[in-house]
């Protein structure tokens, strides 16, 4: 079976001049090559941005010129930032987030454990995340990425007639309590050696959103649900909904949509949450993770 056939992969029939892609796996992800984001052209964003869209995760490395000046310079080329709802932001640029785990820390959670998209639970949830790595463990630390594009277009047509205008109660409610194991909830809290600055009683009301989602350059659709943050479905009861999205959680994140990227230092990973969703790995205690990551604010998704 192919999911795409072989000429959706073709950066020929893509018009892709001043980029070449390398499929990471045969549903999703892809390695740019020839391009120095530090010196990007308008040519070669347009061409990323493409790719963007088809592959949902793309990556470069070796970008050892790039500063986080630079990175906040390629995040605007999407749009503006988005608001970042569980850190401030580090010194003097409030909108770029170090995700960090230090070789000493031993945690249960790691920031972005568990199958999710950024932030679903606010109004309008980021739209593409960017992550560059400046320092990663010899082994572990991998992030795995899911197409929902794909998951979308392989549930069965009638599956699709019964979620077609469900709305999914995006919550943080489960993933706090993870981070808080137990403790009263405060807004200040640390996940290793981050500190989270969050709103907790806004983050666990969340937000309705529907459950199938277009996006807005494509106009393709997927499935806007997982097992982290989705809590609910608009006017059924939990027994009704639970087991619908135990069973869209899991279809969502199939193995066989799935891609697996084991990081090296200096790489950049874009990703667009309207179509995937990603996970992080808490498997390399013993090991410092240093990451920059900037977001970029989308729009109410319908
Ligand atoms: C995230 O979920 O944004 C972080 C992913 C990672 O650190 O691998």
């Amino acid at each position: 079976m192919q999911f795409y056939p072989p000429e959706y992969f073709d950066d020929m029939k893509n018009g892709y001049t001043a980029i070449k892609t390398v499929p990471l796996s045969s549903v999703m992800g892809a390695e740019i090559l020839n391009v120095d984001i530090a010196n990007i052209t308008d040519e070669q964003f347009e061409q990323v941005k493409d790719a963007l869209f088809r592959y949902k995760m793309i990556y470069f490395r070796n970008q050892q010129n790039m500063s986080i000046d630079d990175q906040e310079s390629l995040t605007l080329r999407f749009g503006e930032f988005g608001t970042d709802a569980y850190t401030q932001g580090m010194e003097g640029h409030p909108n770029v987030q170090r995700v960090l785990k230090e070789a000493s820390s031993v945690v249960d959670w790691v920031f972005g454990d568990g199958w999710h998209t950024d932030s679903p639970f606010l109004e309008q949830p980021p739209s593409i995340s960017l992550l560059q790595s400046l320092e990663v463990p010899p082994y572990g630390g991998d992030t795995w990425w899911s197409d929902a594009q794909i998951a979308y277009e392989l549930l069965s047509d009638k599956m699709k007639e019964v979620i077609a205008d469900l709305k999914v109660h995006m919550s943080a409610a489960f993933v706090l309590q993870n981070v808080n194991s137990g403790k009263p909830k405060l807004n200040d809290l640390t996940l290793g050696d981050m500190q989270l600055t969050v709103d907790q009683q806004k983050m666990i009301e969340g937000s309705f959103h529907p459950i199938v989602r277009t996006h807005p350059e494509t106009g393709k659709k997927s499935l806007y649900c997982d097992t982290s943050y989705s809590m609910g479905i608009e006017g059924m009861t939990q027994a009704e909904s639970k087991p619908l999205l135990d069973f869209l959680g899991w279809h969502n994140t199939r193995e066989e949509f799935n891609c697996r990227l084991r990081w090296e230092a200096n790489m950049l990973v874009i990703w667009d949450n309207r179509l995937c969703l990603h996970k992080a790995f808490n498997d390399y205690d013993g090991y410092r993770r240093e990451m920059i990551r900037t977001i970029v604010n989308g729009e109410v998704p319908f």
